[in-house]
């Protein structure tokens, strides 16, 4: 029996947050000098997107670890990948507790937060002085850094690019966040002007040799917000769009936590991002990669996200309810699909469904 299944019950008997920083406490006590990374991937799910190279397309998605204490374990357990963030320049506290709640019958989440973090400066030097020198050796993961906004912020661009300028030194790849529901306002920057000002603006900050500039959207879409966001990302040079964080809708659920306020992830969010990402897939035609994140549980799941058009996917909510066993049966699932498929790479796979 996996250590998860055994774990759980008494996991599940802590509220959600205190569950959540016990399990990075647990991982970090795997992150000292005598961690060895499991071999874990197969060659065939290697994968070069946005100029990078990613051991495999699974990734942990943005929120897990905020303050960037565990890359190295949670690179160990399989992920090719893993975002930490969202950081903001300054530290911050988030919403009141509780905010983060378990939705069980759904396998779903609720949280609003509200980007509780240590503060970018804290995470470059943890991040600086991290093994992850050591661990690359056998396990070359690719570092995400989530950025976003302070809440009391009078200049929420200026926060953005201050993330730019701060992180870049320590990122593989930068994700500009504009689509958290819990900093009141933050999605607002998804709208025409003021996403032009923001990606003009980042634009504008980045040197050569910079680490690529990912976009990360809501689920909650108009008509017309894809074709729309895909323009104005390839206008200012974004190197890839993840679809989707958390939804604000509320599709019917089952638990009594349903009417919680914030983001809604997992289960039920998986119908809905999958098809947010078709929307940007038939907006863009392939001309910039996709990122498939909502709901994602299966190595099922997965391979229909990339073949409706995501070059890479990541989870979060998933694991809550697996463990973190499931990279790597994900991982084992799609290198299984690619070889029934006659296919040779995850990247011939992009989009064919
Ligand atoms: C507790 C929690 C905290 C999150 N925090 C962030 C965050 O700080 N920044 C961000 O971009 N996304 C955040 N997310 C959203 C996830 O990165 C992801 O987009 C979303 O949960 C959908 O994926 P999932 O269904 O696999 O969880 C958070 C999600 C959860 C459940």
């Amino acid at each position: 029996m996996p250590l998860y299944t055994l774990l759980r019950p008494l996991i599940f008997a802590l509220d959600a947050e205190s569950a959540h920083r016990l399990t990075i406490n647990l991982l970090k006590l795997r992150s000292g000098t005598g961690f060895t990374p499991e071999p874990r991937w197969t060659p065939s799910l290697r994968t070069r997107v946005a100029g990078l190279d990613f051991p495999n397309p699974v990734g942990l998605a943005a929120g897990f670890d905020k303050n960037g204490e565990v890359v190295e374990p949670m690179l160990g357990l399989g992920f090719g990948f893993v975002e930490v963030g969202t950081l903001t320049p300054r530290p911050q506290r988030g919403n009141d507790r509780p905010r983060l709640f378990r939705l069980t019958e759904d396998r779903a989440v609720i949280n609003r937060m509200g980007f509780n973090n240590r503060g970018q400066q804290a995470a470059l030097k943890r991040l600086k002085r991290g093994t992850r020198r050591a661990v690359q050796l056998t396990n070359p993961g690719i570092l995400g850094v989530n950025i976003g906004a302070n809440k009391d912020s009078s200049d929420r661009i200026g926060d953005y690019v201050e993330g730019v300028r701060a992180m870049s030194g320590v990122a593989d790849y930068l994700t500009v966040n504009i689509s958290s529901p819990n900093t009141p306002g933050l999605r607002a920057l998804q709208d025409q002007g003021a996403l032009d000002a923001l990606l003009d603006a980042i634009k504008g900050t980045r040197v050569a040799n910079g680490p690529p500039v990912f976009l990360k959207v809501a689920p909650d879409l108009q008509k017309s917000d894809p074709e729309r966001i895909v323009r104005a990302a390839l206008d200012h040079r974004i190197d890839a769009i993840i679809i989707s964080n958390t939804t604000i809708s509320r599709p019917a659920l089952k638990s009594a936590r349903a009417r919680e306020q914030g983001g809604l992830s997992g289960e039920p969010l998986r119908a809905l991002a999958l098809d947010a990402l078709r929307q940007f897939r038939s907006a863009s035609g392939g001309g910039i990669p996709l990122i498939g994140c909502g709901g994602i549980a299966t190595a099922d799941d997965a391979w229909e996200r990339i073949r409706a058009g995501a070059s890479l996917i990541q989870l979060y909510s998933a694991m809550v309810y697996e463990g973190p066993g499931i990279a790597r049966s994900i991982i084992q699932g799609l290198a299984d699909k690619l070889k029934k498929a006659g296919l040779g790479s995850i990247a011939e796979a992009v989009g064919t469904g």
